[in-house]
């Protein structure tokens, strides 16, 4: 039997009897194919800005936590780090000796953010860029505490950013400063494409 001919039986046959999964794959077809004739015209800036969007961070609202830890830099989003970071960072002896400052609570205010914290934190979450957090820095021989600048997530996402653009740039100082480039920090909009370094401007690969 000639291939050609089972060929034309089977279109016929779906022909016949599979009218709705034709139908389906042909307005499956007509979405693709308006879709990139909006993409052609430049219309579809809000599905791209929503695709983009998706994988941000959770931003910090609880009221404790923005506001005691708040005050020298951004509150982070809790999802960029994992809880056994966050535990550290909020023991007792480590908040008196804070990265070189002194950022000491009442315990009863520790206690609030902790729970905040411990419960929002990366490991705890099912967002794809927080998830990316949720692996610890490499481990250090000495007592520093854990940084968010030093998980190998961060590391990697910033390996194009020159010192002369972070601490050698007055207006940004350090890797911690996030909100000085990133202006939807608090919004937990990370995305490259929102990018403003202060003297430098937008980012483009
Ligand atoms: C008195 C000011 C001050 C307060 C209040 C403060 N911090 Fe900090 N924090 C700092 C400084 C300074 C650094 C180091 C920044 C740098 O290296 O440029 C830092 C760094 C950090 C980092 C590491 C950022 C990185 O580089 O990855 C985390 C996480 C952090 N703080 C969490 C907290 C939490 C949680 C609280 C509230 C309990 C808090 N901070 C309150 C001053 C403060
Ligand atoms: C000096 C400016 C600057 C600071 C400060 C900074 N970033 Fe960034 N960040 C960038 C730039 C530029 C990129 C894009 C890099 C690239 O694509 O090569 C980026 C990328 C990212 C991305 C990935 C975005 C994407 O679209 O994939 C995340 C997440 C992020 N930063 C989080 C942070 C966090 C959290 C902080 C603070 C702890 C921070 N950044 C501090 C400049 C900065």
């Amino acid at each position: 039997m000639p291939p050609a001919f089972r060929w034309s039986w089977s279109l016929d046959t779906m022909l016949k009897h599979s009218s709705i999964p034709l139908l389906v794959l042909t307005s499956l077809w007509l979405v693709a194919v308006g879709m990139a004739v909006m993409a052609a015209d430049g219309e579809t800036r809000d599905w791209r800005g929503w695709l983009r969007k998706f994988p941000n961070i959770a931003p910090a609202i609880q009221p404790t936590y923005l506001e005691e830890c708040g005050s020298c830099h951004l509150a982070y989003p809790p999802g960029v780090l994992p809880a056994d970071s966050w535990k550290q960072i909020l023991a007792p002896a480590s908040l008196a000796n804070h990265y070189g400052d002194d950022a000491w609570l009442p315990e009863n205010l520790v206690a609030e953010v902790r729970a905040y914290l411990m419960t929002n934190a990366a490991d705890k979450s099912a967002r794809i860029r927080e998830l990316a957090f949720a692996v610890p820095g490499a481990a250090r021989s000495d007592a520093s505490l854990p940084r968010i600048t030093e998980t190998p997530y961060f590391v990697r996402k910033h390996n194009q950013v020159p010192a002369r653009l972070v601490t050698d740039n007055p207006e940004v100082g350090s890797f911690s400063q996030c909100n000085r480039c990133h202006i939807g920090a608090e919004k937990g909009v990370f995305d490259e494409s929102q990018v403003d370094i202060p003297g430098f401007g937008s980012w483009t690969d």
